[in-house]
């Protein structure tokens, strides 16, 4: 998979107001050509953030998760469609049938679309999966298992801590994306995330795509940390592909 550093790095947009998004993403230029925007910042702007990064030439990662009936999900799957996101994401927990017919959606559309699926949420301690789920397995065999129905279903890739990455590959193959939260380099605080890893090593275990929002979005210089985590992916697909 030939992706280039920039092209890995997708800034997180945790914000309510389409205000805010225009201070951030006009202070960091250049520098990044992807965003996400999740459900606070889709719904609180009504959906004018998406049309705001496109109308600068931003990729957008629509991170709405949608998870509901096959029908119901292929019709919103067809809205991300429409709006040419670069990426969005629905529920692996809707089933195989629900993935399948969003994928078959996608292709019939000829769609540039990458669709990927959530699996187990990480906000989840193993103590409550074994209690909702009622399966054997754990959190990260649930979370395999449903790579793998993600694959077979003919969506593209999954979002998954970077700690499980080169798992997934290994499952799913080389080409299934890997898009990856719980990115944080040394020079950065941690927040609330708890399982980490620094975005050099996050390649190397397998990160395709790193999600990162604070330590860019929050730094006192947010186009210089942008710059540096793009100098550790480098790094990262210097040693994977060496
Ligand atoms: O600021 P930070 O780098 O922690 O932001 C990470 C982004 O990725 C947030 O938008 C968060 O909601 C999202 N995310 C996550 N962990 C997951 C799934 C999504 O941190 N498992």
């Amino acid at each position: 998979m030939k992706l280039k550093a920039k092209d890995r790095l997708i800034v997180a947009l945790d914000y309510k107001t389409l205000d805010e998004v225009k201070d951030i993403v006009n202070e960091i230029g250049d520098a990044v050509s992807t965003y996400k925007v999740g459900l606070e910042l889709f719904l609180n702007t009504r959906g004018e953030a998406v049309d705001y990064l496109h109308s600068i030439d931003k990729k957008v990662f629509l991170d709405l998760k949608f998870h509901d009936i096959p029908n119901t999900t292929t019709m919103a799957s067809m809205f991300a469609n429409k709006q040419e996101v670069f990426m969005f994401n629905v529920h692996a927990g809707g089933g195989p049938t629900m993935m399948r017919s969003v994928a078959d959606m996608l292709k019939e559309n000829s769609s540039d679309s990458i669709a990927i699926a959530v699996t187990v949420l990480t906000s989840f301690t193993e103590e409550e999966a074994a209690a909702h789920f009622k399966s054997d397995l754990n959190i990260s065999g649930l979370a395999n298992h449903w790579a793998i129905e993600t694959k077979e279903s003919g969506l593209h890739g999954v979002v998954c801590s970077p700690l499980e990455a080169k798992k997934i590959k290994e499952l799913c193959g080389e080409n299934f994306y890997t898009i990856c939260p719980g990115v944080r380099p040394l020079w950065a605080a941690s927040n609330d995330q708890k399982r980490i890893m620094t975005p050099k090593i996050a390649v190397e275990n397998g990160a395709d795509f790193l999600v990162v929002g604070r330590p860019i979005t929050k730094s006192e210089n947010p186009v210089h940390a942008a710059k540096l985590i793009l100098e550790e992916i480098e790094a990262g697909l210097k040693i994977i592909n060496s």
